[in-house]
């Protein structure tokens, strides 16, 4: 590979207290592809996305975006690689009394000093198109139905046009049809704007869609990385179950 990869884990171990959050975890994503990370509840998928950006650090090993340890980063540096990496979190998180327009152009005001208002308009109302809630930009979130509160938190992330995206369980709660349109958005972010996606998921319908690589955590160590054909055959049992459609 010419190109260094978007993300490369290296040896990554994470403790709270005495508990061994994750242990040991190594692996590479390549830029522009998705990974999704299956497993059970309590298993280290949420702290994994918040050592990707940042807002956690590993007791040991090394969390490299596109090369740069950013364990190791001063917080000015950390500051200018986390401009470019969008998360939508587990709980969506938009500010209740702020309309869905308001709410995107907080991260513009906040990280984004360039842009005069005329373009924060555009961009608020580029990025409402791009999830398709382009005539919602005035409700507010009480507004929103379940779809439309991840559409509106996945805008939110990308309204910085991150080159990763991280999402927390982007479709739960919601039924089958309503988070198949959600896998689609997220498989046209990764196609338009050659995003590198980072989706944690309890669902494997979800991976199965999304996913180039599918990770599973089990306990904090990662049991398997690979594609879905390739983990069905895995000689881990939690593996062969996660991955399988007949556990749902
Ligand atoms: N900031 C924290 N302080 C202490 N314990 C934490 C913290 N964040 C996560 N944990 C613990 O780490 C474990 C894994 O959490 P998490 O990554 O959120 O799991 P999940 O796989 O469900 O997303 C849980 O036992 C959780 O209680
Ligand atoms: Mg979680």
């Amino acid at each position: 590979m010419s190109d260094p990869p978007a993300i490369e884990f290296q040896h990554v171990s994470k403790t709270f207290g005495n508990r061994k959050v994750l242990v040991d975890v190594s692996f590479k994503l390549g830029k522009g592809e998705a990974l999704c990370i299956l497993g059970r509840s309590g298993t280290g998928k949420t702290v994994t996305l918040k050592l990707m950006d940042g807002l956690l650090k590993p007791d040991s090993g090394k969390v490299c975006i596109e090369s740069e340890d950013i364990a190791q980063v001063g917080e000015k540096d950390l500051s200018r690689v986390r401009r470019h990496i969008g998360f939508l979190f587990q709980s969506g998180a938009l500010f209740d009394s702020f309309t869905v327009g308001e709410n995107l152009a907080l991260p513009l005001h906040r990280l984004d000093k360039t842009k005069s208002s005329a373009e924060i308009q555009q961009a608020i109302e580029e990025t409402l198109k791009r999830v398709g809630l382009d005539h919602d930009k005035d409700k507010m979130p009480a507004e929103l139905s379940g779809g439309m509160s991840k559409r509106a938190g996945l805008a939110r992330a990308l309204v910085l046009n991150p080159t990763l995206l991280l999402a927390d369980e982007p479709t739960s709660g919601l039924d089958q049809i309503t988070a198949s349109e959600i896998d689609n958005l997220l498989i046209k972010v990764k196609k338009d704007l050659h995003t590198t996606l980072v989706i944690v998921t309890h669902d494997v319908r979800s991976a199965r869609r999304v996913a180039d690589h599918i990770a599973i955590l089990d306990q904090g160590r990662l049991v398997g990385f690979g594609t879905a054909s390739e983990l069905e055959k895995s000689d881990n049992e939690v593996v062969r179950q996660l991955v399988s459609e007949s556990c749902i």
